[in-house]
């Protein structure tokens, strides 16, 4: 390949109206990036134009080699054959869930006596549960009402014979129930067969008899579960996808032999959970918040925190607001706390916001060569990182100095183009106070995630697919 100089792109593209701007004030709100010729040059690639050739992708894929900063494959972070399903782990799925292992060790490396524990992306709760289990009071946030109610009773010891008691009596109830009116929510009818959807009633009907609060949320989630395994979703998937018209034929769910195997299964897991640990005092502060902006958690309050924010693909892939909408709708919830999807980082941009983005160069370089390929990508690439950057600036305000932070994320492609989340993280740690301690590459053999590239098995190799993500530990030091 022969040596180019690089000419800086001729037409600014402004990434608010994705056209060539003239109204932007300040010129780095536009695709203008001063920085890239020398970069380009060191990547020693064909000078890209509008298209990025297969030849220049082939080269890109290695682009971030080239960090400073300690990183390291380590495969005895992988947890390929451990059991991931211990205590109540196993009661509910969710889009993305960490493993507990990686939870657990990362605590264990990092917390000191009385730590408080944080995961502002808490999920279906699995820090959350690995802290408690350890003794270790705990803070978790999310916008998703779903993964609130999963997490508060994953991390709930309920003595398991008034479960099985009460698992009895629901049924009961439910078999003697003559019929219950459907809820009235937007395509009712699209997504669950009318017999489906009177039993699932019923089963709502007796379980909001249920006095006790904690044992009503322990069979909510069951209930939520049944919903998503009997309406006419197809299997596997995070996104709203209906089964074929003719599969649809034969689909004829048992909705009350669904509930009853998965309570059976929830029970046994909270079993174990009550065993070990009832009458534990230790604290697990469930926050119906924003990550973004201030949170109710006071300053210094934090001494680690351990998460996997969203991966910046809530519409197009790992969508949590699809994944859990029918449950959701079932359960009552409507309006805004449905709109998950829009409402996640990235969901919107931030248009006031564009230096919290230029303020990474990895970032830019990336947002650069996507726009290149389809500016609308670009722009919602941008949108993501601008909202996880404040992300940053909320966990320095609520963190210990000295206290440390642990962000596993993932390098996903667009437009062929991988995007350095690990490096960006760290940059944006960095900006907002923390010290980069190392990066560590593990295989992501357990987690249902979406790969669309091969494994690559060499220890030590850093082009990583999203088979791999990156724990990346920094410690808070202003
Ligand atoms: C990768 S998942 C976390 C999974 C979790 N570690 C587990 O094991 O289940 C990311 C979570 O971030 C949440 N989220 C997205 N935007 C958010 C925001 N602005 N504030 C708080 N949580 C948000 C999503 O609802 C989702 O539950």
């Amino acid at each position: 390949m022969s040596a180019k100089v690089y000419a800086e792109t001729k037409q600014a593209c402004c990434i608010v109206t994705l056209e060539n701007c003239t109204t932007c004030s300040d010129k780095n709100h536009c695709f203008v990036l001063r920085e890239q010729l020398a970069f380009y040059n060191r990547l020693g690639i064909s000078q890209i134009e509008d298209d990025i050739d297969a030849d220049s992708l082939a080269s890109i894929k290695y682009l971030w080699q080239d960090s400073t900063r300690a990183k390291k494959y380590d495969p005895s972070w992988n947890y390929a054959e451990d059991n991931t399903r211990a205590y109540t782990h196993p009661i509910h799925p969710y889009p993305a869930m960490m493993i507990p292992q990686v939870a657990g060790r990362l605590i264990d490396m990092y917390a000191k006596p009385k730590a408080v524990v944080l995961d502002p992306f808490c999920g279906s709760g699995s820090v959350l549960l690995e802290a408690f289990i350890r003794g270790y009071d705990s803070y978790g946030i999310d916008i998703n009402p779903l993964s609130l109610l999963i997490s508060r009773v994953k991390t709930t010891p309920i003595n398991y014979k008034q479960l099985q008691n009460k698992l009895k009596s629901i049924l009961e109830t439910v078999s003697a129930t003559k019929k219950i009116s459907n809820p009235d929510f937007f395509n009712i009818d699209y997504w669950f067969k009318p017999q489906v959807a009177s039993k699932l009633a019923s089963l709502k009907a007796a379980i909001g008899l249920i006095r006790d609060k904690k044992i009503r949320n322990f069979l909510k989630v069951i209930f939520s579960f049944t919903v998503r395994s009997s309406s006419n979703t197809r299997n596997g998937e995070f996104k709203l996808y209906r089964i074929d018209d003719e599969k649809l034929l034969n689909f004829n769910p048992d909705v009350i032999d669904l509930f009853k195997a998965r309570a059976e299964q929830n029970i046994e897991a909270m079993s174990e959970l009550w065993e070990q640990f009832k009458g534990n005092e230790t604290q697990v502060n469930i926050l119906n918040e924003d990550a973004r902006y201030r949170t109710s958690i006071k300053d210094a309050l934090v001494d680690i925190v351990v998460t996997s924010p969203p991966y910046g693909d809530s519409k197009t892939t790992v969508a949590y607001g699809q994944f859990s909408r029918l449950s959701l709708q079932w359960l009552g919830f409507n309006g805004h706390l449905l709109d998950i999807d829009n409402r996640s980082l990235g969901g919107r941009l931030d248009s006031d916001n564009l230096p919290m983005g230029y303020s990474s160069l990895n970032l830019r370089y990336a947002i650069d060569l996507i726009s290149r390929v389809d500016k609308k990508r670009a722009r919602d690439v941008m949108a993501f990182y601008i909202d996880l950057n404040k992300c940053f600036i909320e966990l320095n305000r609520v963190v210990k100095k000295g206290g440390f932070l642990c962000m596993v994320v993932g390098n996903r492609t667009v437009k062929g183009i991988q995007l350095p989340t690990d490096e960006i993280v760290a940059d944006f740690g960095e900006l907002a106070g923390f010290r980069h301690i190392e990066t560590i590459i593990r295989k992501i053999p357990n987690k249902r995630m979406p790969s669309k590239n091969s494994p690559t098995n060499k220890a030590g190799e850093l082009g990583a697919t999203m088979t791999e993500e990156y724990i990346v530990t920094m410690e808070k030091t202003r």
